[in-house]
């Protein structure tokens, strides 16, 4: 920190338009990056691209109700935004969107933006209405500040895959660009929800990333996708963790089982390990 002012933080929908209009009417570029706050190094990185990337850069920080099942971490899902604004000031932003519930969803809200089989699958079969929950409010941040481009993380493959999609089928004039995971130097994937686990636990946790390494680099070499998926389970299960909701290899942009050998792949994973469901995935 150079000791510089804190970031403008914006809360209604209206200011923001205000002040992206005085943007455009200069011939600025935006870049806009979603956040639920709680920022580390890999909202960070997102940050920095779109600083690199475009003139200004718009963060939003909202934790959306919508996403969360009834059962998750909504209530608890860590807060501080006085923290996550001197963060991004840092990083080099312009702009802080911080939206209350009732500016995104006013009482009378209701509709809902659902990618059908793309939000049905893996975390969405895990997780049901989270990406309905994801999309809508990604479908209106994007209508909201209409940015040049809009950032998000690999961290999140199918999220990623499916606002791709969303953007697509809903002529939303943005460029989605997506960011490498950025990771501990054990492989862990930064995630917020990384403070559930025991110091035990936290030990355990890199185990993830390097089975699925492994099974990429398998399945690079010619080996039966499902038959390392099972070799990952059990490896994960063995290491300590518990439920394995699903480890699979896919095609990169469809999310189906991947047939075709010669299209690119991805290898998805779930798994809880104590109070923690941890994802990752990382490209064949
Ligand atoms: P959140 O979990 O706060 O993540 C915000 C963005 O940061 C997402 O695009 C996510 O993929 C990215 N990210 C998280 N951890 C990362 C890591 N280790 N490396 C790189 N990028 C990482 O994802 C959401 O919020 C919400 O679903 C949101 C898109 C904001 C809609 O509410």
């Amino acid at each position: 920190m150079t000791g510089g002012a804190d970031i403008e933080r914006v809360r209604t929908i209206a200011d923001l338009r205000r002040c992206i209009a005085e943007w455009r009417a200069a011939g600025l570029s935006i870049g806009l990056v979603p956040t639920m706050g709680a920022l580390h190094e890999g909202h960070l990185a997102l940050v920095e691209a779109a600083v690199g990337g475009c003139d200004r850069t718009i963060v939003t920080l909202f934790v959306n109700p919508a996403q969360f099942g009834p059962n998750e971490d909504f209530a608890v899902y860590p807060r501080d935004e006085d923290r996550d604004a001197g963060l991004v000031t840092r990083a080099g932003a312009d702009l802080l969107f911080a939206p209350n519930v009732d500016e995104v969803y006013p009482p009378d809200h209701a509709t809902q933006v659902h990618v059908s089989g793309l939000g049905d699958i893996l975390e969405g079969e895990h997780r049901p209405g989270f990406f309905t929950g994801v999309a809508t409010v990604v479908s209106k941040l994007l209508l909201q500040s209409l940015p040049d481009r809009a950032y998000f993380g690999e961290k999140d493959y199918q999220q990623l895959c499916v606002i791709r999609r969303l953007t697509r089928d809903l002529d939303i004039p943005v460029s989605i660009a997506g960011v490498k995971t950025v990771r501990e130097e054990d492989g862990l994937a930064l995630s917020s929800r990384n403070a559930y686990l025991t110091t035990a636990e936290r030990a355990v946790a890199p185990v993830l990333h390097g089975t699925i390494a492994q099974v990429a680099e398998q399945v690079g070499r010619g080996e039966d996708p499902r038959d390392q998926a099972q070799w990952a389970i059990d490896q994960l299960r063995r290491a300590g963790f518990g439920d394995v909701d699903y480890v699979t290899v896919r095609n990169a942009e469809t999310l189906q089982e991947a047939v075709d050998a010669s299209l690119p792949a991805r290898v998805l994973a779930a798994a809880w390990l104590g109070k923690a469901r941890l994802i990752d995935n990382v490209a064949v």
